[in-house]
């Protein structure tokens, strides 16, 4: 009974928190981040999660055990509408890049960093994970549970092609990790953060990548 009512209260402050957002930040400035679409999960028969995004709240605790300059590179994997590129760009980060398989959302993300100015410093293509070929560009990797097992075990295969091919210092971010086993099972990440977020119910897992 208590964890209905635990379940009820968390859903109640997600919409308010994301009601807030969209009145005071979103329909000012003619942005869209809305945060729900799982047309796409249908449409793509399960291979794509759909479209969520990720809360300021849960990012700012991820960023924050993050050691980031002006060396390091950010990918969002599945970056939807690009809130979390956005708040990425708050941090000292010298390049930042993100990709989505939807095309839909790959043009509304452009058209957000664009109305924030962002679009010089950040850039957003759409791709299939499975396919990306510049993941040797980027030492932070961020996925927010974007796609099921066996696309998981896809772009976790290139990934470490992409480490063995230009060995470096490799930190994945993945919030809401699903398949987290897949992870474990490869044997080469270790988890040095565990991040909670009281909004999603979520938590976050910080891999180090050997
Ligand atoms: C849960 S949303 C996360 C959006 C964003 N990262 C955030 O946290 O606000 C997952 C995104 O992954 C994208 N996606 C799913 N499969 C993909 C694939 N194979 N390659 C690239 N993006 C994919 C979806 O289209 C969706 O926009």
């Amino acid at each position: 009974m208590q964890q209905l009512k635990d379940l009820f209260i968390r859903r109640i402050y997600r919409r308010i928190y994301f009601f807030i957002r969209w009145l005071f930040f979103e329909k000012p400035f003619g942005l869209d981040f809305h945060s729900r679409d799982l047309s796409v999960r249908c449409q793509s028969g399960g291979r794509n999660s759909g479209y969520v995004s990720c809360p300021k709240s849960f990012l700012k605790d991820i960023f924050s055990r993050l050691s980031i300059d002006s060396q390091s590179s950010f990918l969002d994997v599945g970056c939807g509408k690009g809130f979390v590129l956005v708040c990425a760009a708050k941090m000292p980060f010298g390049k930042i890049e993100g990709i989505d398989i939807v095309s839909e959302f790959v043009e509304v993300a452009q058209k957000n960093l664009s109305i924030l100015h962002l679009d010089d410093r950040i850039r957003v293509t759409v791709g299939d994970a499975t396919l990306f070929d510049r993941y040797g560009e980027f030492d932070h990797i961020f996925l927010y549970n974007p796609f099921p097992a066996e696309i998981m075990s896809g772009f976790i295969h290139r990934l470490l092609e992409s480490l063995d091919k230009s060995p470096r210092g490799l930190t994945v971010i993945y919030a809401n990790p699903v398949c987290h086993s897949l992870f474990m099972e490869v044997g080469r990440f270790e988890i040095i953060h565990e991040v909670p977020n009281f909004l999603t119910q979520h938590k976050a897992y910080i891999y180090t990548v050997r």
